[in-house]
């Protein structure tokens, strides 16, 4: 079968990876893709926000399944279009995407359906948020309802923060419409933890879970990042704890689309923070996570291509869906100098033909005129690399990032490191 992916970052490179060792897959193709993806993949020169343009191709060149990555293209009814055209494709509907791309929504389903998450009021006047705020004190958390690439949370542990959170979403308008309607939210303490699953509208088939590194600086210090590295399985995420989270959360969120008449099918994305009264939900995600899904689906023994179709033919058999056992991953993500903030692109990577034991997804990189690979983001590269225990994982990670580099190249030293403090 010819598959094609939409999407450009590390997330869809390791998809067109783990497609690209399927027996059914005959070819893929990337749109747009990066300097990766083009090593196993036709990446297509269409422009990518044209969704029709890509439709166009995927009904010309008879395209088996095209799998949608970033949740922009979900938000915006990629998958209803495709449908609508008869054209097989993998990921949530436009309603069902409202789980991500309107947290008044999200919040609104899990109190309908009992499923546990931090209290919280909506509020589309700043001045009724700000009394909200008055009233139940800080620490609190101000979001922005709709899609702000994750930069629309604000954690504010006094008032004047908070204040200024809800007026630079709802006043000064940073992430413009996002922030017409905010969400102020009960801090949550404990441990965050991802769990992704593979949803075909009935059944939900959970992936190993795993954690992210969101700030930039070591020891969870500095601005928010789209995510600076991973490790699965996690033990925080104890049998107990995975027990609950299927029974509480999992489970009613996948019944609860379906009895709303919009079932979910895709990969559900549960952003969870471990409290001691139980794990609760911090936000839902309704596509993979990246950098998460550079290490989950290294870990995936069965065929990701036979998955998908099953998801979409509502066939999902937990059965069939089998992980590595004794296999840690983890992944270090190396971003250009500046990031989050500003950074130069264009700067030629160094040693990538060096890495033999662990795997490299590209995520900002492209070609250049001369063939060259160069940055062409803020998060360039994810090395990837799996160890019986996650102490192998880290020291095989951080040994083969040396092998590579491009000027300013950044990363985390401490990835994983709070998996080795709690098993130690
Ligand atoms: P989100 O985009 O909703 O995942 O929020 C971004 C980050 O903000 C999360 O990964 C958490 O670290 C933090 N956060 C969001 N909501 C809460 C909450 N209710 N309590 C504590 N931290 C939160
Ligand atoms: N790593 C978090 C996300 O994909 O949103």
């Amino acid at each position: 079968m010819k598959v094609l992916i939409i999407g450009n970052g590390g997330r869809e490179h390791a998809i067109a990876w783990k497609l690209n060792q399927s027996p059914l897959v005959t070819k893929l193709y990337c749109a747009p893709g990066n300097a990766g993806t083009a090593q196993i993949a036709e990446n297509l020169t269409i422009d990518s926000d044209v969704i029709e343009d890509i439709a166009d191709f995927a009904e010309r060149n008879q395209i088996d399944l095209t799998v949608v990555g970033p949740e922009a293209y979900l938000a915006q009814g990629t998958v209803d279009y495709f449908q609508m055209r008869g054209l097989p494709v993998y990921g949530p509907t436009q309603a069902a995407a409202g789980l991500e791309s309107s947290k008044a929504f999200a919040k609104e389903f899990m109190a309908k359906y009992g499923i546990p998450t931090a209290r919280s009021e909506t509020f589309t006047d700043p001045e009724a948020a700000k009394d909200y705020i008055r009233e139940t004190g800080v620490p609190v958390v101000v979001k922005a309802d709709g899609l702000a690439a994750g930069k629309g949370v604000v954690v504010a542990f006094d008032s004047e923060t908070a204040f200024k959170a809800v007026d630079d979403l709802m006043k000064v308008k940073i992430f413009g419409a996002a922030g017409d309607t905010v969400i102020i939210e009960e801090y949550l303490e404990g441990e965050e933890a991802s769990l992704l699953a593979f949803c075909d509208g009935n059944e939900a088939v959970p992936m190993p879970p795993a954690q992210d590194h969101k700030r930039i600086g070591d020891g969870d210090t500095g601005p928010n990042t789209g995510g600076m590295g991973t490790y699965a399985p996690t033990t925080a995420f104890t049998p107990e704890i995975r027990e609950r989270v299927i029974q509480d959360i999992l489970t009613p969120t996948i019944q609860g689309m379906k009895a709303e008449g919009t079932p979910f099918v895709g990969t559900l994305f549960l952003g969870l923070m471990l409290t001691k009264s139980g794990p609760k939900v911090v936000e839902y995600n309704v596509r993979f996570g990246d950098p998460e899904t550079q290490v989950v689906l290294p870990l995936l023994e069965s065929d990701l291509a036979q998955v998908f179709l099953d998801c979409l033919s509502g066939t999902l058999n937990p059965e069939s869906v089998r992980w590595k056992k004794g296999t840690t991953a983890v992944c270090v993500v190396a971003a250009s100098a500046g990031y989050p903030g500003k950074y130069q692109t264009g700067l030629p990577i160094e040693g990538l033909d060096r890495i033999q034991n662990s795997l490299v997804f590209h995520a900002g990189t492209k070609l250049n005129f001369n063939g060259e690979v160069v940055t062409a983001g803020g998060r360039v590269l994810n090395l990837v690399h799996l160890g019986n225990d996650i102490r192998q994982a880290i020291d095989g990670a951080y040994r083969d990032l040396k092998l590579i580099g491009f000027e300013g190249m950044y990363y985390r030293k401490d990835i994983g490191k709070r998996e080795l403090d709690r098993i130690r």
